[in-house]
Formats: structure tokens, sequence, C-alpha cells
């Protein structure tokens, strides 16, 4: 398979655990690129802009997505329009290699982008995806056995009779304790470790194992104080005026999981790039009980507690410093759902069986 796009590899982590093999990963961004290579070899990276990225040997199957970069808004569907180099890049590594199958990861409301409606265009004969069948809708990462309610787009391209997206395996979801109970609940660090390591002849910080990633911060007085009356499922609402910022104050309504805390027994929300400020998203620790003398864990989620609920396994090595790092945890197709889709995929393609032991269930 090639993973364009690849980031620190969470797409590949799932298909190479499907079965599949990777022959070319395309990342420009060193630190993501460095934390792919140490984990699936630097061999098959090009850390390279995409549009310079020419002779793409042969696979089965392409996947990744280019980051959006408009969308309903953005009017063009001409495929010359610079905003859409990215797409053009995909599809034209897709018409080069004319793999059997293509999988395209990407933002729920890129269903309704007039990038998508480029790409379903370039179906018809003659065009960049003739003799494609494509199907695709949103997935719910919680119902492949994700702890967390991350939904995305995808689109699976096929030569070979339309590949429908996969069916839910996980009719009940993971709560979050799944992944999390058992983590010591006071990091003992708030810095990674001074090591370095080369790659592509740089040198990059790392490589990190999950258990440097266990990081704490140095919260002020006035966060903590904020921290220690968001009960679980709760959020900015449970804050007392006087503990209020000045723009939640002023904004009474929108961005509801902002300060909030998850619920042990259920998903996390979308563990998205900033996991680290509560002040973005319902990235609190779960562990709460009221009262003084109530036991609470009053902190946002360590970077090794969002690699796990993205459920990247904890032999996954890291680089970067510590905001690339979450940058690549909060940018990634979780591994466990990205499996599910690798089988799916695979089991359509006459290769593998389509089920598995789940690793969370276990
Ligand atoms: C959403 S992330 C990919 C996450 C990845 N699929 C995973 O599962 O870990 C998109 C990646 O595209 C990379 N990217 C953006 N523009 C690029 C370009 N022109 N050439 C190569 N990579 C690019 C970004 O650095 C980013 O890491």
């Amino acid at each position: 398979m090639i993973d364009l796009f690849a980031g620190c590899g969470g797409m590949t982590s799932g298909f190479t655990a499907a079965g599949f093999r990777p022959v070319l990963a395309v990342e420009w961004d060193l630190h993501a690129a460095a934390t792919y290579a140490a984990n699936f070899g630097a061999g098959h990276v090009r850390w390279a802009d995409i549009t310079t990225v020419t002779d793409v040997p042969e696979a089965d199957v392409v996947i990744g997505g280019p980051p959006c970069q408009g969308f309903s808004n953005l009017g063009s569907r001409d495929v010359d329009d610079p905003r859409n180099q990215l797409w053009k890049q995909y599809l034209r590594i897709v018409r080069e290699v004319r793999p059997a199958a293509f999988v395209i990861e990407n933002v729920d409301r890129f269903l309704s982008s007039s990038e998508f409606g480029l790409l379903q265009a370039e179906v018809r004969p003659g065009g960049l995806l003739s003799g494609y069948h494509l199907t695709s809708g949103l997935l719910l990462a919680a119902d492949f056995g994700v702890p967390q309610r991350r939904k995305r787009a995808f689109v699976i391209g096929s030569r070979e009779g339309a590949i429908p997206l996969p069916t839910p395996t996980h009719p009940s979801w993971h709560g979050v304790r799944t992944v999390l109970h058992g983590l010591p609940e006071k990091p003992a660090a708030t810095a990674l470790p001074k090591s370095t390591v080369e790659y592509f002849g740089q040198t990059v910080p790392g490589r990190f194992t999950s258990a440097d990633l266990h990081l704490g911060r140095n919260p002020t007085a006035l966060s903590l104080a904020r921290y220690q009356v968001v009960p679980p499922g709760g959020g900015r609402f449970d804050l007392p005026d006087h503990l209020l910022p000045r723009c939640w104050r002023e904004k009474k309504t929108g961005t509801t999981d902002v300060m909030g805390r998850m619920r042990w027994d259920e998903p996390s929300l979308t563990i998205r790039t900033e996991f680290y400020k509560p002040e973005k998203g319902q990235y609190l620790h779960p562990q709460w009980e009221p009262g003084p003398s109530g036991h609470r864990v009053d902190r946002p989620i360590t970077h090794l507690e969002a690699a796990r609920l993205q459920t990247f396994p904890d032999d996954f090595t890291w680089c970067g410093s510590k905001i690339e790092i979450a940058r690549q945890i909060g940018n990634a197709v979780p591994p466990v759902l990205a499996e599910a889709i690798g089988r799916h995929v695979a089991a359509h393609l006459g290769g593998t069986k389509a089920e598995s032991a789940c690793r969370l269930c276990v």
C-alpha cells in the first residue's frame, strides 16, 4: 500500500495490522515523517512535498487524505484551481498507480465540500478516476472499538466493484476507562527526555516511548480552580461567574464541549491537536468526586492518554516536541478504526478474513 499525507502513520498502523505492507509514505512535516519512520522504517518514506514526488511504486491500495483546504463555500470545481492542488496530487498518484482500491479519510464536512464534488466528477469516462466505483459516508470511531466519539468522512474507491463502507463492529462502545484506567494519576515529568535521533539526515527530538509521553503540566491557580468544579460530562457551563473568562461570560451559546470532563464509562469526544488545553475541548481526566475531600484528578489528559484514546499501541514511538507530537496524535486516523477498514477492504479484494479479535476487548 501507499500512504499519502501519512502523518505519524495512524492509518498505516491500522492497515499493517490488517496485513498490508507499506511501499511508499509521503509526508512533508519532518517530525511526523520521523515518527512514521521510527515505527515503520525510513526506507519507503519520502519526506517531501507531495507535488515533488515522482516514480511511484506499484501498490494494491492507496490510503490517506489530502488536508481539506476549503469547504462548501469554495465554489470552484475547477481541477486547476490552486486550492485544489493537493487533490490533484492525490488523483495524480492514483491515476499513475491504478490501485485496486483507495481509501480517503477527511473531516466530516468534506462530504459536502466542492472538493468532494470534484472527486466524484472524476469517475466519468476519461476522468482521472475513470473505472473506479466510489462509496462514501461518515464513520464513528466508537462503533469500531475506539473509546472516542470521533466522526470522520471516508471515501472508498474500487476498480473491482463498489466496496460498501464497513458496518459497525461494536454495538456497545468502550468507555475511556478501557484505556485510561491504571495509569499514574500524577505524571512524574512535565518535559520530554532530552534525547535526539537522526532521520533523513536531520536531527529531531526522539525517539520517545509511550511512557515518556505521560507528561503533566503546571496549571495556574485559576486554571486549577476551574478544573475542580467541572464534574464528569460537564464543561464551561459549570463554572461559577467569578471563574468565567470574559469571552465565555459574554458568549453564552455554542462551544459546549470546552473545559469538559470525560466520563469513565463513555467514549471521549474527538481528540484534536490541542488536547492538552482544557479550554479547547472535553479533555479533563474523568476522575472526579464531589466535596472538598472527593478524589479528583484535576488535569487535562496527557499525551500518552491521548495516544491511547486514539488507540495507538503502547509500543509506538514518537519524534518531535510536545506540541508536534500532540499534532501528530490529534491528526491521526485511530489505528483500531483504520484496521477495521483495512480488513474490510482486504476481504473485498480477496485477501485476508475481515474478522479479528478486538485488541481492546480482550
Ligand atoms: C490529517 S494528517 C494525516 C494523518 C494520517 N493519515 C494518520 O492517520 O496519522 C495530514 C498530513 O498531511 C501532511 N501534508 C499536508 N500537505 C502536504 C504536502 N503538500 N505534501 C506532503 N504532506 C503534506 C501534513 O503535514 C499532515 O501530517
